[in-house]
């Protein structure tokens, strides 16, 4: 054979094994038999140990090449990755609807409906048609450069089919490990002692972390692509468009999408989809629908988060089947009753449910649910489950109806409908207070441990709190007379008051439970205003131009405000010590001062708490390792940073060293000689 005719022949057995790659993890339509296959791979191999000049990237050879990785590089996405917002029932999806028709008065939208892949999500950059990079999402700006494991991934073509390819072309989607071989990972996993995998998306997001590319190959990872990131030398004008693009690339997709020009063709597609993800080989948690015109994206714009043109909706998760016999009626912060059914106990997605919110009457009405019911309840987005639908097929005649109360069960005063909502008017409500006690003193709010429910009650019905402030003036004599409430546990709980005065503005607007104000824009509030001064004189307007705070949640803030009831009791908590400036100050002499950490891996514990306590000891949490930072906390499969914390000559510790720390027992000398 001359060196041409290899030449020849090489090149068409790179096209001949990549069409395929294609046929097989693509289209799961083999072609050929795994034997032909093979005897085309080692032809391959063979003529490029003969010519080794003739091994080109692109060669179905170099998916696996080279040992383990030092660590991965970061690449910053020339746009950043963005996430998306969830919608959880048709109403919201509509809302969302009508939110993008509003923007774009006169226009006439449609809209694409795809699975909601739950992987680990990439970006993939393909030069001049040939693969050239890819990386995860990192924070969305910058994530990890990946390359060496993708390129194992045979669903993920090595060179484009394009005749005149784009000078660059950036795919975004997911990687995701089939649910088969997940499912025979974990086996094996089992068989040799090793930790399981918590789910597919786990099992992913462990393997791409690898910094062996070898025993990325081992893994039957594939991908598939939904997105566009930086393009050049190619036009694109709609989704539509972009999966025609994909197709024609040989780049997998979805294998289906449904193209949407009204709700009701949105809900059947919804619906149809729930349908056929089931034959999916990938995990979905839901659809995602898309403004299907690129044109109209600029426009939409985005919030900080999320992309204003697409919301994802979320299937609803585990169901269960029970029997309704009871209903309370619960009274919220700001006065409005929620029926709430006591069932037979059931367990439901990891926990036995013994009541589920009826959310308000119009719903009792409109699911037509009765007392002595079997219902169906789902912990669909909240952790609180809901009844979602009654098992009609199973009434018996004896069901009773659900009769909203004339009065409030905490007060007595006379109840009022306002809208679909019934609300308790009177303000001193010890209903209300106690509902605003129990948000007020949650974990994400002023985090209060060990105000519990019976406190709250016994705090509240003795008179020993009248208003949230009266908190803070609690001593150990009103707690040591209350029911089991021992000397300890009475400590403890000052201490837990004490400390819930500095968790700052954002924790503060949150826990003060002004109506629409979430926790992320009252953090938002916060960074803008940085002081409740400042936040108190600022006008609706100003309110208004934070670009992630809507008109609803500024006029709910200004009215709040405006109201002297709310300033008096501003000014209580302020008068109390409670800190009411966006930063919290670092603890005066912690143990952890002047120290900087990086946590890289999984901990036990939730990431937040433990950046929380650290904060609380003086000491600061960074995102990336630097010759600054004081210790690299390591946990669970850690990433790159491990690497770069070995470069800096970092010391590493681990969490029980970290505990150790915080406690202030082990100087950082030991903590480092045990790392
Ligand atoms: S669009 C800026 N489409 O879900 C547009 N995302 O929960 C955002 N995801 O970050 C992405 N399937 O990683 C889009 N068909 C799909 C998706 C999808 C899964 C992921 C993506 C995103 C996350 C948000």
């Amino acid at each position: 054979m001359t060196r041409e005719e290899a030449a020849r022949r090489h090149a068409w057995l790179v096209n001949e094994i990549r069409k395929h790659d294609y046929a097989y993890y693509v289209q799961a339509t083999p072609l050929i038999s795994d034997a032909e296959y093979d005897a085309l791979f080692d032809e391959l191999r063979a003529l490029e140990e003969r010519y080794p000049d003739l091994v080109t990237p692109d060669s179905p050879t170099q998916r696996v090449g080279g040992g383990p990785l030092p660590g991965f590089a970061p690449v910053v996405h020339s746009i950043p990755m963005q996430s998306l917002d969830n919608t959880y029932s048709l109403a919201e999806l509509f809302a969302f609807v009508d939110r993008v028709q509003r923007a774009l008065p006169n226009e006439r939208p449609t809209y694409v409906v795809e699975p909601k892949i739950d992987g680990v999500s990439i970006s993939v950059v393909y030069r001049n048609g040939l693969f050239d990079h890819g990386a995860t999402r990192g924070d969305g700006r910058t994530g990890d450069d990946i390359s060496a494991n993708l390129r194992t991934i045979r669903a993920l073509p090595l060179r484009l089919n394009f005749r005149e390819p784009p000078e660059l072309l950036e795919v975004r989607g997911e990687a995701y490990l089939p649910t088969r071989a997940f499912e025979e990972l974990n086996r094996e996993r089992a068989r040799r002692g090793e930790p399981l995998f918590a789910n597919p998306r786990n099992a992913t997001a462990g393997t791409l972390k690898q910094l062996d590319p070898r025993v990325v190959a081992q893994r039957p990872l594939s991908v598939v692509f939904y997105g566009a990131g930086e393009l050049r030398g190619i036009a694109c004008d709609s989704q539509e468009h972009w999966y025609r693009i994909l197709a024609e690339a040989g780049l997998p997709a979805p294998s289906r999408h449904w193209l949407c020009r009204t709700k009701e063709d949105l809900s059947e597609a919804v619906e149809a989809l729930d349908d056929f993800r089931k034959g999916l080989p990938y995990a979905t948690d839901g659809a995602v629908v898309k403004v299907n015109e690129w044109r109209f994206y600029r426009i939409l714009g985005a919030t900080a988060r999320a992309p204003r043109w697409a919301i994802a909706y979320k299937y609803g998760a585990e169901r269960a089947r029970t029997r309704l016999r009871r209903v309370l009626f619960q009274v919220g912060r700001t006065g409005v009753i929620t029926p709430v059914a006591e069932m037979d106990p059931v367990f439901l997605a990891g926990s036995t449910v013994r009541r589920a919110t009826l959310h308000n009457f119009d719903e009792v009405k409109r699911k037509g649910v009765r007392i002595g019911d079997w219902v169906y309840i789902e912990k669909a987005g909240e952790v609180i489950p809901a009844v979602v639908e009654v098992d009609r097929s199973a009434r018996t005649g004896q069901e009773e109806e659900i009769v909203p109360p004339e009065h409030c069960p905490s007060c007595g005063s006379s109840l009022r409908w306002d809208g679909i909502f019934l609300r308790c008017p009177n303000p001193k409500c010890p209903g209300q207070l106690k509902a605003l006690l129990r948000h007020f003193a949650g974990r994400r709010a002023m985090d209060i441990e060990g105000l519990g429910e019976s406190l709250i009650h016994q705090l509240v019905d003795k008179g020993l709190i009248k208003d949230l402030a009266d908190l803070y003036s609690l001593s150990l004599e009103d707690l040591l007379p209350l029911e089991r409430m021992g000397r300890k546990s009475a400590e403890n709980l000052l201490s837990a008051i004490e400390a819930s005065k500095r968790r700052g503005l954002g924790r503060l607007l949150f826990g003060l439970g002004i109506p629409h104000v979430g926790e992320t824009a009252a953090e938002a509030l916060a960074s803008r205003f940085q002081t409740l001064d400042r936040l108190l004189h600022a006008t609706e307007e100003e309110i208004e131009s934070i670009p992630t705070v809507g008109p609803t949640v500024a006029k709910s803030v200004a009215d709040y405000f405006r109201d002297p009831v709310n300033r008096a009791r501003l000014d209580r908590l302020r008068q109390a010590g409670v800190v009411t400036e966006a930063e919290r100050p670092l603890a005066a002499h912690g143990s952890l001062q002047g120290k900087t950490f990086v946590i890289t891996g999984t901990l036990s514990e939730p990431r937040e708490r433990i950046v929380e306590r650290i904060r609380e000891a003086g000491g600061r949490v960074t995102e990336s390792v630097s010759r600054k930072t004081s210790f690299l906390i390591v946990g669970r499969d850690p990433g790159s940073k491990l690497n770069q914390a070995r470069k800096h000559a970092v010391r590493v510790i681990s969490e029980a060293e970290l505990r150790s720390l915080l406690e202030g027992g082990t100087n950082e000398d030991e903590a480092a000689r045990a790392g």
